[in-house]
């Protein structure tokens, strides 16, 4: 396993759960020794159990070569930012290909591409890195193996995933890949490389679009004397189209059709601009994939404004409540708490911010308590637990409530919608 983050981490303690013997390694010098210990550099609920679950099947490897000795499969799980243009950085897995390769190892070896890739990446890689050492007599190739983990629920995802889809152009290097998912009851979906790649964005392109989409059809609800956008949407969820056939099925994808402060985290926004960017340098021109992104980022601004608005005075101070990109996760990347709260600040508010899993909180590891008694205006930003008693504490501290997540039932306490979000003074 190359790359011990939250996809190398969890992979790797599942494999080891499935009986594997998993010898990882991570340029970061910490991130084994702390997962392997079963303190992560990240949290991830129940990773730690599953690591002491298969610990005897995990080893720790100095280097490249050592963890790629004798293996069969390796698994590229390293991070693939964005460059700063849109597209994604290709570099950390180039990197890490190449340096696999370079390393001497005896029978055959697959390179499972996990990080999330553009199309046509696995089988670029495979013809510049590796097709010359077949060429030399090594039987070596690289495989697509996308993961769809969801944080904060990635343990649950990899033990009983949705889908497992692998994508090879050489049968025996897909079958060894297939091979080490043997112990979960999924189909496995085989495809070409790009197929599986291409799966992985359209499934993220998917979810991103039905936020963006609820998000339009609030801010039309705003415009409409007396609509209320999350009552129109339960009508639109009651479909026995999202449903199995008893309507029984409370399908999560319904979570995604669902208006708020638009959807962060380091896999959404990332791949929406990276497969964007990808079809421009295609020569095409995608006018959806635009406007999801474009729907997205006027979330920020707007939330800003809406809560500068709402100051009782402008001394008054701002909670953003929720940093983590979404409840049961520490992970503050692309967050929209954070975007908010720098575009407030950038506005020259005075902010404070909160979050139930980080305890550094902007600083200054204030409670939710302190930070309520300083602020005026709060933004819950996240589903957390922790918020739920926020109506009523407003209703006490004579304070504006912005319900960005969309959370509180429209006529509960008092808080009236239409708006784009609900605050105690929506009027
Ligand atoms: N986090 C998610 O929810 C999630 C879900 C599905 C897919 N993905 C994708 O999986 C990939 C990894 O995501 P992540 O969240 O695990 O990232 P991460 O930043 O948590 O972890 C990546 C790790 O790779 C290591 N690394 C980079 N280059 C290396 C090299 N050459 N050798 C060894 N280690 C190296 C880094 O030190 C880091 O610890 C990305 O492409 C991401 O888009 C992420």
């Amino acid at each position: 396993m190359i790359g011990a983050g939250y996809v190398g981490g969890v992979t790797a303690a599942g494999l080891a759960r499935f009986g594997h013997t998993v010898s990882i390694f991570d340029r970061n010098p910490e991130a084994v020794p702390r997962l392997l210990g079963g303190k992560p550099l990240f949290f991830e609920p129940g990773l730690e159990e599953l690591i002491a679950s298969g610990r005897d099947q995990l080893v720790a490897a100095g280097s490249i070569g050592e963890a790629v000795d004798d293996a069969a499969v390796v698994m590229i799980c390293v991070n693939t930012p964005d460059s700063g243009t849109g597209a994604i950085d290709l570099s950390f897995v180039r990197t890490a290909v190449r340096e696999v390769a370079g390393a001497t190892s005896s029978g055959p070896m697959a390179i499972a591409i996990r990080s999330t890739v553009i199309p046509g990446t696995t089988a670029q890689v495979d013809a510049t890195i590796l097709a010359p050492l077949r060429a030399g007599g090594r039987q070596i190739a690289a495989v697509a193996n996308p993961e769809f983990l969801r944080e904060g629920r990635a343990v649950a995802d990899f033990l009983h995933p949705d889908r497992i889809v692998v994508g090879d152009d050489d049968k025996w290097a897909g079958d060894l890949v297939a091979s080490l998912y043997a112990r979960t009851p999924t189909t496995i979906m085989r495809m070409t490389r790009s197929s599986a790649e291409l799966a992985k964005y359209m499934n993220n392109a998917l979810l991103a679009t039905l936020v963006s989409f609820s998000n339009e059809m609030a801010d039309i609800a705003e415009a409409v004397d007396g609509a209320d956008v999350t009552d129109a949407l339960l009508a639109v969820h009651a479909d026995r189209r999202w449903h199995d056939r008893e309507g029984r099925w409370d399908p999560g994808i319904l979570g995604y059709l669902w208006p708020g402060c638009g959807y962060g985290g380091s896999c959404l926004p990332k791949d929406v601009k990276a497969l964007r960017a990808e079809a421009s340098a295609l020569g095409l021109t995608v006018p959806m994939l635009q406007a999801i992104d474009a729907i997205n980022e006027s979330r920020v601004a707007k939330l800003a404004q809406i809560a500068l608005s709402s100051l009782p005075d402008p001394n008054s101070a701002i909670a953003v409540l929720g940093t983590a990109f979404k409840a049961g996760t520490r992970d503050e990347r692309s967050s929209p708490g954070l975007r908010i709260a720098s575009e407030l600040k950038r506005r020259a508010a005075t902010v404070l911010t909160y979050d139930p899993l980080i305890e550094t909180n902007g600083g200054t590891g204030e409670s939710l308590t302190e930070v309520l008694s300083k602020t005026k205006v709060w933004i819950v930003a996240t589903l957390a637990a922790e918020f739920e008693s926020l109506p009523d504490r407003a209703v006490e501290h004579g304070a504006v409530l912005i319900d960005a997540r969309r959370r509180f039932a429209p006529t509960s306490r008092g808080y009236r919608g239409p708006g784009l979000f609900r605050t105690s003074t929506d009027s």
